[in-house]
């Protein structure tokens, strides 16, 4: 299936500094792909090219296989096709609810009636038809904005942190209100997030970036679960980091032993896995549960701090072997006293492999 966007190689320098780098992504028709990213990377700046409304330095841009945008060729903005919505959404206040929906429609005005109606039904707000933005509440004004920008069905929504205005307390129901009503729809979506939870919510697809690159793009399960680096890990949980070197394809750990494919021997790596993957077991006389090729070596760690957190508990050990810090989380509550030994396995199926890649900020602070 031809991609309803594809984004090829762009590049993007202010004043001599790249803040997009050979970015290349792709959006299939009916799907929501998540642009993904700490604040900074150069999200909005993709999407504001995308947009038209600035240009790259070197790249393509193609919808529907046409190009909208390479070194000679550029299409103006609003003959692109793409709906646009941003965290200040700001309705036309001196207009309508209907006036404000029907602001970007051509056609008759039946035409017009017709679909204002539809689009105010999906978002359940045909009641404040005659309404003005005042006279609603914030999510009521989101669920407009939306409308607006999907009445002239855009071939593409470009939706920049949409959702970051709103309160806390709404905004799981409107982002899954907002989902359905782009699904059925049928609009293909480019969504800018900083929050790994939003798009893992809303994504059929997310790009990863970081300082201006795609480091990732997969299924929300494939890029939580198949991590590229230790970096893109950790930007979905917290991690535990476990060290390692490498002599044979193996790495020998107070956990036993974990494959290092593709590591020449004396590699350094880095064994990560996430708190809700560590394995927990009782202290009997100082005894742990008996190795497995599940679980690997179980090692013993000191409870430093147990916190029940909301759906999990949060228990933080200091472990035997070498004194280092293990966190994990277990479903419902769990809460060891400080002090109480207890087992930990690491599970094969669940930790990555990564080399030490050296750490710049590291290196150069002065303590
Ligand atoms: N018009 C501009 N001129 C100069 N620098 C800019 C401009 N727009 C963005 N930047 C810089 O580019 C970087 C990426 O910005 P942006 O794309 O807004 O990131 P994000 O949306 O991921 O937070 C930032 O360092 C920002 O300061
Ligand atoms: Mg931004």
């Amino acid at each position: 299936m031809e991609p309803r966007l594809e984004v090829r190689n762009i590049t993007r320098a202010y004043g001599g500094r790249a803040v997009v780098r050979d970015v290349s992504l792709k959006v299939m028709p009916g799907q929501v792909t998540c642009l993904l990213g700490p604040s900074g990377c150069g999200k909005s700046t993709t999407l504001r090219i995308i947009a038209g409304v600035d240009r790259p330095d070197t790249g393509e841009i193609r919808m529907d296989g046409t190009v909208i945008v390479n070194q000679g060729v550029f299409v103006p903005p609003e003959q692109r096709g793409t709906g646009l919505m941003f965290q200040d959404f700001a309705l036309f206040p001196h207009l309508s609810v209907f006036d404000n929906v029907a602001f970007g429609l051509t056609g008759t005005r039946t035409e017009k009636r017709l679909r204002v109606r539809e689009l105010l039904e999906k978002v359940g707000l045909v009641r404040y038809m005659d309404n003005f933005p005042h006279e609603l509440s914030g999510g009521e004004q989101q669920r407009v904005a939306l409308a607006r920008a999907l009445a002239p069905r855009p071939r593409i929504m470009l939706m920049d942190e949409p959702f970051s205005g709103l309160d806390n307390r709404l905004r799981d129901g409107i982002r899954d209100e907002t989902l359905s009503i782009l699904k059925d729809e049928g609009t293909a979506v480019l969504l800018v997030t900083h929050e790994p939870e939003e798009a893992m919510r809303m994504a059929d697809d997310i790009a990863l970036m970081r300082k201006g690159e795609i480091v990732q793009q997969g299924a929300p399960y494939n890029v939580y679960n198949a991590p590229v680096d230790r970096e893109a890990a950790a930007f979905f949980s917290d991690i535990n980091v476990i060290r390692g070197s490498v002599q044979g394809l193996l790495t020998e750990t107070a956990f036993g032993k974990f494959m290092a494919p593709g590591q020449a021997d004396g590699a350094n790596v880095e064994i990560v896995i996430r708190p809700q993957h560590l394995k927990i077991d009782f202290d009997r006389g100082g005894q742990g549960p008996a190795p497995s090729p599940e679980h690997g070596v179980w090692a013993r760690g000191i409870v430093e701090r147990a916190r029940f957190i909301g759906k999990e508990s949060l228990v933080e050990f200091r472990m035997e072997f070498d004194g280092s810090s293990l966190k994990a989380t277990v479903p419902s509550v769990f809460l060891p006293k400080p002090g109480t030994p207890l087992w930990i396995a690491i599970r094969r199926d669940r930790c990555f492999v990564f080399p030490v890649t050296p750490k710049k900020d590291w290196r150069r602070r002065e303590d």
